[in-house]
């Protein structure tokens, strides 16, 4: 088996249990591996952990344990059965995400479920390797009547193919999503994410006790955060042609009949709306995927901040999110205190906000809490 031994950089993050390690954390490896071959890693003499190896990716070497002496593929249906069934009490929805990845001890695998389809990225060349057993696995545990691959960009990063494809069965091409005694219409197979933002189910609902007569949604991708408020009027605001269209269908779908889609650019609509707001949600795409962009990401949501904040009625709410774990809990803090001196109000943080309980987060996989928010009152 290849053997993969890390230098001082690497000995560092095993210590962590931190399971991914990059080209620069290596030292040597042994063996010519294949895209996804499970390999051991050490540290000096000592072996620390076995995972999959992908010496054309930056991440080199994804940990699936930290004990070496196991059977991968049990492991990894035994990983399977556990995320399904810690997830069988989830009842307020018909769509969930059954396994979270790394959060759930397998490297790069995601895998939503809506209804009978379940959707499926492989992520990691290792997850990419175990496809077939990993698809006979939830066959048999989950009996859908489809599975389809969705194919993240990010599969480019690990050399892997790009490309969506019905794996088992079939697979609808829209389904409507049920939580929480809401309805929304998705598409599946074509559509952002799985097809939709399952991650922000248990903050639509704590948002909502929290408006007043306007609601105003940024970002609004197929409109649930203003749906969920049934407010007395809601503005979306959705730069997706195809997604804002959604949101029009979801709102007959739940009743609401005074709003107003502005199919368009947030930044742009900001500039020149002076409507006021008793809630205003901003839910925008990760402005910063890794350290090198964090910058103009704070620079990004400052912006975002300070013109909402303007529109937001004294005594009224304000969310912000930020769906990448290089921006989290500290630095919207920061960005909210700025943004508020900025325009002379003062800020109440009301709620810590983050990913709902099916998308689990492991301290020592920082990128695993990956979406964070806050809501905040305007207090004067
Ligand atoms: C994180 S999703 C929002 C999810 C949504 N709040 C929900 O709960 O389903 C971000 C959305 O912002 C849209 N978007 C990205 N850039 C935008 C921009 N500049 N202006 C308006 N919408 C934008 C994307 O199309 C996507 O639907």
């Amino acid at each position: 088996m290849v053997e993969i031994e890390v230098n001082a950089l690497g000995k560092k993050k095993v210590e962590l249990r931190n399971p991914w390690i990059y080209n620069r954390e290596i030292k040597s490896i042994v063996g010519n591996p294949e895209l996804g071959e499970v390999g051991i890693l050490k540290s000096g003499e000592k072996l620390v952990a076995i995972g999959f190896v992908n010496t054309k990716s930056k991440i080199v070497f994804r940990v699936l344990d930290f004990n070496v002496n196991v059977d991968v593929g049990r492991v990894i249906r035994e990983r399977i059965k556990n995320a399904v069934d810690r997830r069988k009490d989830l009842s307020n929805t018909n769509s969930l995400r059954l396994i979270h990845a790394e959060a759930d001890g397998l490297p790069g695998l995601v895998v939503d479920k809506y209804g009978d389809n379940v959707i499926c990225s492989f992520d990691s060349a290792g997850a990419d390797r175990f496809k077939s057993e990993i698809v006979y696995a939830i066959k048999e545990l989950v009996k859908p009547k489809g599975i389809y691959e969705k194919a993240n960009a990010v599969r480019g990063k690990e050399r892997l193919d790009v490309k969506n494809q019905v794996l088992y069965g079939q697979v609808d091409d829209e389904f409507i999503v049920f939580e929480n005694g809401k309805r929304f219409k998705t598409y599946l197979k074509d559509s952002q994410k799985t097809g939709f933002y399952l991650d922000q189910r248990k903050n639509r609902q704590v948002v909502s006790n929290f408006c007043g007569e306007r609601t105003l949604d940024l970002f609004a991708h197929s409109g649930a955060f203003g749906i969920y408020t049934n407010a007395k009027f809601t503005k979306f605001v959705e730069i997706s042609k195809k997604t804002a269209d959604l949101i029009k269908d979801n709102c007959k779908l739940n009743n609401v009949e005074n709003f107003e889609i502005v199919n368009g650019d947030v930044f742009k609509f900001l500039e020149s709306e002076n409507n006021r707001y008793d809630l205003i949600v901003i839910d925008p795409p990760a402005f910063a995927k890794n350290r090198n962009s964090l910058s103009s990401a704070k620079r990004g949501l400052k912006y975002l901040l300070v013109n909402s904040l303007k529109l937001l009625e004294k005594g009224g709410y304000l969310a912000i999110f930020s769906c990448s774990h290089v921006v989290g809990y500290k630095e919207l803090l920061d960005i909210s205190l700025s943004s508020s001196i900025a325009i002379g109000i003062s800020l109440e943080v009301v709620e810590f906000l983050k990913q709902d309980i099916d998308h689990p987060s492991l301290l020592n996989v920082p990128s695993s809490l990956y979406l964070t928010g806050l809501l905040l009152k305007k207090v004067n």
